[in-house]
Order: structure tokens, then sequence, then C-alpha cells
């Protein structure tokens, strides 16, 4: 009777409560929602466990690569420390003091060449280093008095210029063709054949070439 007078209503058969009709694609729903909620966590979980041993092989790896951390430390070689890191280039300064030709010769024997000093930035570098002392830069003006030129043809006009003041001078009408840091690191025009110390440039060498190799 009561099921008649309430069809979408609960029908109860001897006390018992019965499952309304229009409830039942709900319950299907929740079964399904339920399915897929554990299908996403699989497929998580999944992901996540491939991500973290890709994590522990890269981590595996560096660990194993003698120079993978060092080359975060001494980005110019772990092996090489007499070169110093700035801005993304390696320099050199020399211990020993000689010509400007020698000077030359000795970076490009060390695959780079005498310092360009394009920057306010790399002159404040070099000059923290420098102390005083002379050191021979790639500049000079060996072909035509007074035209000075960069070793890497570099525009010397329009470019940063660091002049001792009263340098370039040709000093007693000596042959001063060659470049030099001088005192607090600004620049003088100097002989060539006369002893200085010189700073080598190059750039940051590749992980592959400066490496130490495996047994
Ligand atoms: C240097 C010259 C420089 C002069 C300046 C000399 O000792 O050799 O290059 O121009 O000093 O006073
Ligand atoms: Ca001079």
């Amino acid at each position: 009777m009561d099921g008649e007078r309430f069809p979408d209503a609960f029908r109860s058969y001897r006390g018992k409560t019965l499952i309304q009709r229009p409830l039942c694609p709900t319950y299907v729903l929740l079964g399904v929602s339920y399915f897929l909620v554990v299908i996403g966590l699989a497929v998580a979980l999944s992901k996540v466990a491939a991500v973290s041993s890709e994590l522990r092989k890269v981590k595996d790896d560096l660990a194993k690569d003698p120079f993978g951390n060092d080359f975060h430390l001494f980005p110019c070689g772990a092996n090489t420390r007499q070169w110093e890191y700035f801005s993304g280039k390696c320099y050199y300064f020399s211990l020993q003091a000689v010509p400007w030709h020698q000077a030359k010769a000795d970076c490009e024997r060390q695959q780079s060449q005498l310092v360009i000093v394009d920057s306010l930035a790399k002159q404040n570098f070099l000059e923290t280093r420098t102390r005083n002392e002379r050191f021979w830069i790639g500049l000079h003006d060996l072909h035509t008095e007074g035209v000075w030129k960069w070793l890497d043809g570099s525009n010397y006009i329009t470019g940063f210029k660091n002049w001792k003041t009263g340098e370039p001078n040709t000093y007693l009408n000596r042959d001063e063709d060659c470049g030099q840091l001088w005192i607090n690191g600004e620049w003088n025009d100097f002989t060539c054949n006369s002893n200085s110390y010189y700073v080598c440039e190059k750039t940051l060498p590749t992980k592959s070439t400066s490496a130490p190799k495996r047994a």
C-alpha cells in the first residue's frame, strides 16, 4: 500500500528499508569515480617512481664523475688553478716578466691571447690582481705610431679606454708601442722589448675538453 502511495519514497518491508530505485545510478557513479581515483593514484605513483629513479641515476652519475662538482668550483679547470674565472672567461696572471712579443706567444701557446680590456667591469677585475706591477695587455701601435689596435680586432676608437693621465706618451721619444696595465691598473704605453708581467684571456673550457680522462 505504502509503495503504491509513495512510489518514489523509501519502501519498507518488514521494518527493513529498501533502496529507492532512482538512487541506483548514484551508486554506479560512485563506483566509477572510485575506480577512476584508484587508476589516477596508480598513474601518479608510477610517475613519482619514474622521476625519483631518474633523480637517483643523475645523483649517482654526478658522484662517479670526478669533474662534475669541481666544474662549479673551478670553471677554468680543477687541474689548472692558476687560471682565474671572471664573467664567463678565464684569466692567467703571469709569474714571469717577459717582452711583449714573448708574452703574446706564451698566451697563444696556452690557447689564449693577451687580455682585451673592453669594459669597466673587466678593468676592475684586473686591477684587483695586478698589485701596481706592469702587466702587458693585447694593445699596441706597432704598425702606425699613434694608431692603437687590439689583438682581437676590437674597435679601439669606440671601445673602452683607461689610459693613465698623460699616457700614451712615447716617453723620452722612446718607441713605446705596447700597452700595459700599470699603477692602479691604469694603462701605459711602454717599450715592447722591456720585461713586464702579462695577462692571458681565454674562453671557458668545455667540460669535455677539461675533464680528467677516466681510466
Ligand atoms: C715609463 C713611461 C711612462 C713614464 C711616465 C716611465 O717610467 O717607462 O712609459 O710614460 O714613466 O712618467
Ligand atoms: Ca708611456
